[in-house]
């Protein structure tokens, strides 16, 4: 059993309308208390606002898919994190590996935008993981700390608490092939071990995603080195997500009551 509360991340990707993101939010605190479960929604950033207005109050944290290292400047398209924190957001996600791989994103930059999160004010969910060859060719653990390694030159270790890390192998997301329990648990534990004795930091909260379910995720949230789950497919419907969320409870209160009312709203 982790120490700390789990943490739930879903990522809508370029999914649910502002109205929909909306509903589902207000659904969502409806059918809850403020939860023991660090609970986090990505959406599009044009509903953003919507889901800021939805969450108020209730422990839920709204966050970006992306955002720049800059405050302001020349750059078309990007997000500012001082403006996501100005309109509420908690949070951004950043090296998503669909960023990396369709939008060129290494990992030089994506340290950049996570040092521009957290210098915001803002929560960091970094995404690593690796290619199916590069897990057939066993380098998964040498590729995830070169994805790693900008991160931790930029970031002072008095800024580590802001970062959580959230391994998604590529080749598990969105194909409804979920990483085997052992191998969650060898890369996860081996991320770890690396950034304790190479790195002295400890006990950084490290994400599983990759078809997480809710069939398949108290089993992957029960692993010692899990610490939670950034969720594609599985969160852009409000009754699987709560399902997540009550499963996430109920780890957090050791399998105590859970905290979720019984209606659905
Ligand atoms: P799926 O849960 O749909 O596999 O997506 C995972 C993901 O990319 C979350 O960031």
């Amino acid at each position: 059993m982790n120490p700390t509360p789990p943490i739930l991340i879903a990522n809508w990707k370029m999914n649910l309308t502002v109205d929909e993101g909306h509903r589902f939010v207000s659904g969502l605190t409806a059918a809850m208390d403020v939860p023991a479960t660090w609970v986090g929604i990505a959406p599009m950033a044009v509903a953003m606002d919507a889901c800021i207005k939805a969450a108020a109050g209730s422990g839920i944290k709204i966050g970006a898919q992306n955002c720049h290292w800059e405050i302001s400047g020349a750059y078309t398209g990007e997000l500012s994190a001082s403006i996501l924190k100005e309109m509420g957001a908690g949070f951004a996600l950043v090296g998503h590996s669909e960023r990396r791989s369709l939008f060129l994103e290494n990992s030089q930059e994506v340290a950049k935008r996570a040092l521009g999160a957290v210098k915001a004010g803002l929560t960091a969910a970094f995404c690593i993981g690796e290619t199916l060859q590069e897990r057939e060719s066993g380098t998964t653990l040498s590729i995830l700390k070169e994805q790693l390694t900008p991160l931790l030159s930029l970031l002072g270790s008095a800024d580590r608490d802001k970062i959580v890390l959230a391994y998604e192998p590529v080749w598990a997301i969105g194909t409804g092939v979920v990483a085997t329990l052992d191998q969650i648990e060898e890369t996860h534990s081996a991320i770890a071990a690396w950034l304790l004795t190479e790195h002295g930091w400890h006990s950084p909260s490290i994400l599983y995603g990759g078809s997480v379910k809710p069939d398949n995720y108290a089993a992957i949230l029960s692993l010692p080195s899990v610490h939670g789950a950034l969720v594609g497919g599985a969160s852009l419907k409000l009754e699987s997500f709560l399902e997540l969320l009550n499963i996430s409870e109920h780890q957090a209160k050791d399998n105590g009551t859970p905290q979720l009312k019984l209606s659905v709203g």
